[in-house]
């Protein structure tokens, strides 16, 4: 068995914490402390999130999208191969080393997504986004955390609560979608999402291409037309 190799870290802005990144042999991790936040290995359920999403908004003229969370970059190359050619994501990302990261050492493993020039990349909180932006995007996607029972951040809270997701709902356009990575179900957040004005459907996606093993969460919530 190859040893893990540590890469590099950086600081998470508004934490005292750090993410880590590791390799082993073709394998990536990226860990906040003892904590896996993602592995290369498993990035199914992250593309499933940018594949449910991209289907529900199929055929609306120059689709903008918005994505919280680069992470390795997964659920945005999904987008982007659904996309169309006068699409447009913005990418936001709070950990500035990610993405120096997904133009180094990562980028091989999406396939170079940051090269696209259908990306923009801001690094900041989503949140900065989402307080000031109506109306402007046809999908969000968020996957900044381990879902609403975030560990890695707690002012990703407010995301996940209602002021939050009344300010994803303002931010999108009429009959937008809202897609939500979650490592598992949360009843709680369901009411949550129906409360801030969205329709809800929940999947439960493979966590591995194989379909074996664990699955994950996403809800694909819908703004009214
Ligand atoms: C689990 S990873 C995302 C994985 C990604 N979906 C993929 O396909 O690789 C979470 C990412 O969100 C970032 N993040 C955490 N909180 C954030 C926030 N409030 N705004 C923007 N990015 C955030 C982390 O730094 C990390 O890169």
């Amino acid at each position: 068995m190859i040893p893990w190799e540590f890469l590099e870290s950086a600081p998470v802005p508004g934490t005292g914490s750090e993410l880590c990144l590791y390799r082993r042999g073709e394998e990536f991790s990226i860990r906040v402390g003892n904590r896996e936040l993602m592995n290369s290995r498993a990035h199914a359920s992250e593309e499933a999130l940018a594949e449910l999403v991209c289907a529900r908004v199929a055929g609306r003229p120059r689709p903008r999208m918005l994505i919280g969370g680069l992470g390795m970059g997964f659920t945005l190359a999904a987008a982007l191969r659904r996309l169309g050619r006068d699409g447009s994501i913005v990418v936001a990302e709070l950990v500035p080393a990610v993405v120096a990261w997904n133009r180094g050492p990562l980028a091989l493993l999406a396939g170079h997504p940051l090269l696209d020039a259908r990306v923009t990349v801001r690094e900041v909180d989503v949140a900065l986004i989402l307080r000031v932006e109506r109306q402007a995007f046809d999908a969000i996607l968020l996957d900044v955390d381990n879902g609403p029972e975030g560990l890695a951040r707690k002012e990703n809270d407010w995301l996940y609560a209602r002021p939050g997701l009344e300010a994803a709902h303002a931010a999108l356009r009429p009959a937008g979608v809202l897609g939500v990575w979650s490592s598992g179900p949360h009843p709680v957040f369901v009411q949550r999402l129906r409360r801030a004005g969205f329709t809800v459907d929940e999947i439960r996606a493979p966590a591995h291409d194989s379909r074996k093993g664990r699955r994950h969460t996403i809800w694909l919530a819908g703004r009214a037309s």
